[in-house]
């Protein structure tokens, strides 16, 4: 319930009853559906054609596809599945990782397809050379065909996430990411871009990528948020067309010729309005909303000929889209008419009420026609899945309507008459990945997605004639400018020798001025030889990718507004100051805007950041080659909680309105004194659960001991020095019971896969409080750890031996600890990733349940580590 509480907070206040009540109506409509596909119990009698679908599905319109059945593709595919064994056709359904198969597993079981997340490169190697990624594709493949053991001879085919550019692989050309070619509002550019991008992906031997997110992004506090072209419907609707026919080509052209790859439309559906902009949360919204701010970029990208639709991890309504029969199989299939196949998303099924990553024929049955199975879950998901076939638990219609759905796109793609990866057109002419004409195209969209907030004075553009500084800590930082998704998963740990043929802002500004006679220097912190006329400080968000990017409100460098201190150093000493921000999303900077003479919002441009100085700076004789294109596609906002302001709301008050962007020589009428007090976040009340009845979401538990680490999943469970269960305390099972036998050093602990930013909650709840039975007392010290993510002093430990100690034995009591004994050594409630943590290496045996952050006095804490 805890996300509950965020919500109220920050968004929705002005929706008005009537909305509120509608929404209300309709979530429990969906729910009694849901509910009702999810039990039948006659699953096994049901096929897709004859599901019945809701009154509401006349929302949702019949699309007219370019790409039309054809007798023939039927037809083989109806021989195709008549010859094949369970097995062979539930090896089709499962997708696992590279770096959790073998050629050897593919040659025995005979994978449908395969994919490589982000930061996953053949040899674990990140400088895998195209040679090395196409030998892992012709390896696959080769043993996909050998019918030696499986027996089954399709054709595999590999999956990636190429989402700006082809990103995984070092020296591809990198594009902004959406949020930027959205500021652009090109389409032809963009089928440009996407044509580019299967260019590059087919040099690597790979079939399929994972794009485009058409997110329609409504909360900007996603993580997400940059995947996203727009917070409205209209760009979204309109790039997806264009960005499918430039992956696929073009129906009755060029479709999945041999420079075309198989595109993705994702994360079906709703991913962008989630509640808060949760990862991975609850969208809310009604089915009207669902089609008409969501569904846009499915409506044209599927007419457009998307092969794959990729479900979402989010929940509609609280119902996970991955077992979501109404979603995937009555709207999507059904009534849109959507004949080619719904893959999963990374062990997206393992979250669905009563699934785990190893089982889930729910998720079959609601539609889902490949499982994005990572990690070693694919092997009993596999055997699984063929035991609730052969037990009815999944009809074999079902099967067969989803292998019958691989195979058509497979037939379309030419996988099965193309020749192997290493001898396609395209493939190991590694001129092609990087060329200039790509690296050209990619500059003209840096250069249009630019956006101009400010410019008092018309300090810009800049001669190349000036006194020039460059600073800032994304100056020259080619892995900060490019963002997430780009060859790691996160972003992080590049440098700019991992870019080669990449250029960063500074690189860009030093060019424009090699043949002028306008000096330049570059410091990372704004200091300088001479007194230069004029600073361009490069700065903005560090890197991030999916839930790690979530925040709980927009304030730029809370806490630590080391940019901000670096743009007023420069002004007080009489320089005038240029900004080029670096972000994911719009993001609330009153303060950097006040303290800048002129301000870019440059989102993540990507590999070709000297593309900026093409726009920022004029030619030696003063002429402006390239003015200003971009304009907002996110609102901008007024405040730090103004998180969901959205074109066409009610009430529409944002600091830049959508479309907003100047152009040179346009009066800019900004005030230098924008308003920079900080909205402290009082309306946060009521504890912080982390765990109550159970962990709490994004929390999970886990035992470990020594080196050994296991996820809790079941009721009695023990890892070396540890045993757990769970016991009644007030209701059932609201509880658990632990045991530390002393062997070694042990704990249990409740940790989430992303950082989660608590500030705001350790501000009125000051404690961290639990209930806790003691039934042992310890031999030895007894440690309560609060952990955040980061260098160094990320670990804050309590001593708690003496207090558990001294409890009465088998009698509920209630603890407290304050958390000034965690902040005192360092802990950063930003960035917190194990709010609890409890260790030790003797005997110890107690119960716990409840835990939170409170707002019990601390004085009154049964710990207390303040000073005063
Ligand atoms: C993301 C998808 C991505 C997949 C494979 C997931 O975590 O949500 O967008 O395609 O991983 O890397
Ligand atoms: C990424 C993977 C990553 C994983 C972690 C996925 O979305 O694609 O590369 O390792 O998430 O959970």
């Amino acid at each position: 319930m805890l996300n509950k509480t965020k919500i109220h907070l920050f968004k929705s206040k002005s929706r008005n009853n009537l909305e509120a009540l509608a929404v209300r109506v309709c979530s429990i409509l969906v729910a009694s559906t849901l509910l009702m596909s999810c039990n039948n119990e006659d699953s096994k009698n049901v096929t897709t054609t004859d599901i019945q679908t809701t009154s509401n599905a006349s929302i949702w319109p019949r699309l007219n596809m370019d790409v039309k059945t054809d007798v023939a593709v039927e037809t083989r595919i109806k021989e195709l599945i008549s010859s094949m064994t369970l097995e062979q056709k539930i090896a089709q359904m499962i997708q696992p990782e590279i770096r959790d198969i073998t050629v050897e597993d593919m040659r025995k079981y005979g994978f449908g397809s395969y994919l490589n997340g982000g930061g996953a490169f053949p040899d674990n190697n990140k400088h895998a050379t195209p040679a090395d990624w196409i030998k892992l594709a012709e390896d696959m493949y080769q043993a996909s065909v050998d019918d030696s053991i499986d027996g089954s001879s399709i054709p595999t085919m590999w999956g990636t996430d190429a989402v700006h550019g082809h990103n995984n692989v070092i020296g591809a050309t990198l594009f902004p990411h959406n949020i930027g070619l959205g500021a652009a509002n090109n389409p032809e550019l963009i089928e440009k871009i996407a044509a580019i991008t299967a260019k590059e992906v087919m040099v690597t031997g790979i079939d399929w990528v994972f794009a485009p997110t058409v997110a329609v992004v409504r909360d900007d506090r996603w993580g997400r948020t940059y995947e996203g072209y727009s917070e409205d419907p209209e760009i979204v609707k309109s790039y997806a067309a264009s960005i499918v026919k430039g992956l696929q080509g073009r129906a009755g052209q060029d479709f999945l010729s041999d420079e075309r790859v198989i595109s993705t439309v994702k994360h079906f559906l709703g991913d962008g309005g989630t509640e808060g902009g949760d990862d991975q949360g609850d969208n809310l919204s009604t089915e009207q909303v669902l089609f008409d701010i969501h569904a846009q970029g499915y409506v044209s990208g599927l007419t457009a000929g998307s092969q794959s639709v990729m479900a979402s991890f989010n929940s509609w309504h609280g119902v996970k889209n991955h077992g979501n029969k109404y979603l995937l199989t009555d709207v999507l299939k059904t009534q849109m008419g959507f004949d080619g196949f719904v893959v999963g998303d990374w062990n997206g099924h393992g979250q669905i009420a009563g699934c785990t990553n190893e089982s889930c024929p729910q998720s079959i049955n609601a539609g889902l026609d490949i499982f994005m199975v990572p990690t070693n879950a694919w092997k009993p998901l596999y055997e699984n899945t063929i035991a609730q076939v052969n037990n009815g638990e999944i009809a074999l219609s079902r099967i067969n309507d989803a292998v019958s759905r691989i195979l058509r796109v497979k037939i379309r793609a030419g996988i099965f008459d193309k020749p192997s990866p290493a001898k396609r057109k395209l493939s190991g002419k590694t001129e092609i990945i990087g060329a200039d004409e790509h690296r050209n195209i990619a500059r003209q969209a840096v250069r249009e997605s630019l956006v101009l907030l400010k410019n008092n004075n018309n300090i810009l553009p800049l001669s190349p004639h000036q006194k020039i500084l460059i600073a800032g800590d994304g100056a020259h930082n080619i892995g900060k400018q490019s963002g997430g998704w780009t060859i790691t998963w996160q972003g992080t740990g590049n440098n700019n020798s991992d870019f080669p043929g990449g250029s960063s802002v500074y690189d860009g500004v030093r060019d424009k001025l090699a043949n002028a006679d306008g000096l330049l220097e570059y410091s990372l912190d704004g200091s300088f030889q001479e007194k230069p006329d004029v600073a361009i400080v490069v700065f903005g968000e560090e890197p991030y990718a999916e839930g790690n990017g979530d925040l709980d409100n927009l304030e730029f460098q809370r806490g630590n507004k080391k940019d901000l201190q670096l743009l007023r150093t420069l002004k007080a000493q009489g320089i005038a100051t240029v900004s080029v921000f670096l972000s994911g999303r719009p993001m609330w900077v009153n303060a950097e805007l006040n303290a800048s003479d002129a301000f870019v919002a440059a989102w993540l441009p990507g590999s070709e950041g000297a593309a900026i100085a093409d726009v920022l700076i004029t030619k030696d004789n003063g002429r402006v080659e390239h003015d200003f294109k971009g304009k907002l596609s996110f609102s901008w906002p007024s405040s730090a909680t103004q998180t969901t302001v959205n074109r066409h709301d009610k009430v529409y008050q944002p600091l830049f309105p959508y479309g907003y962007g100047l152009n040179y020589g346009e009066k800019s009428i900004l005030s230098d004194n924008l308003n920079e007090v900080v909205v402290e976040q009082q309306s946060i009340t009521g504890d912080y659960k982390i765990f109550d009845r159970a962990a709490q979401k994004p929390w999970n538990m886990y035992l470990q001991s020594a080196d050994k680490s296991s996820l809790v999943t079941s009721n009695v469970q023990s890892l070396g020095a540890i045993t757990f269960k769970t016991l009644d305390k007030v209701v059932q099972e609201d509880a658990r019971a632990i045991t530390f036998d002393g062997s070694e050093l042990a704990s249990v602990r409740l940790t989430s896969s992303f950082s989660e930013d608590l500030r705001a909650y350790s501000k009125v709840n000051t404690v961290l409080s639990f209930n806790v039975m003691m039934s042992k007392f310890p031999t030895e010290n007894v440690f309560l750890e609060m952990l955040c993510e980061g260098e160094g002093k990320c670990k804050a430990k309590h001593d708690m031996t003496q207090l558990l100690s001294s409890l009465d034995l088998d009698k509920w009591q209630s603890v407290s600890v304050d958390l000034a004994c965690f902040s005192d050594k360092g802990l950063d409630m930003a960035k917190l990733i194990t709010p609890f943590k409890l260790s030790t290496q003797g005997e110890l045996s107690l119960s716990f349940a409840d835990i939170s952050l409170s707002s019990q006095s601390s004085d009154q804490a049964s710990v207390t580590c303040s000073n005063n």
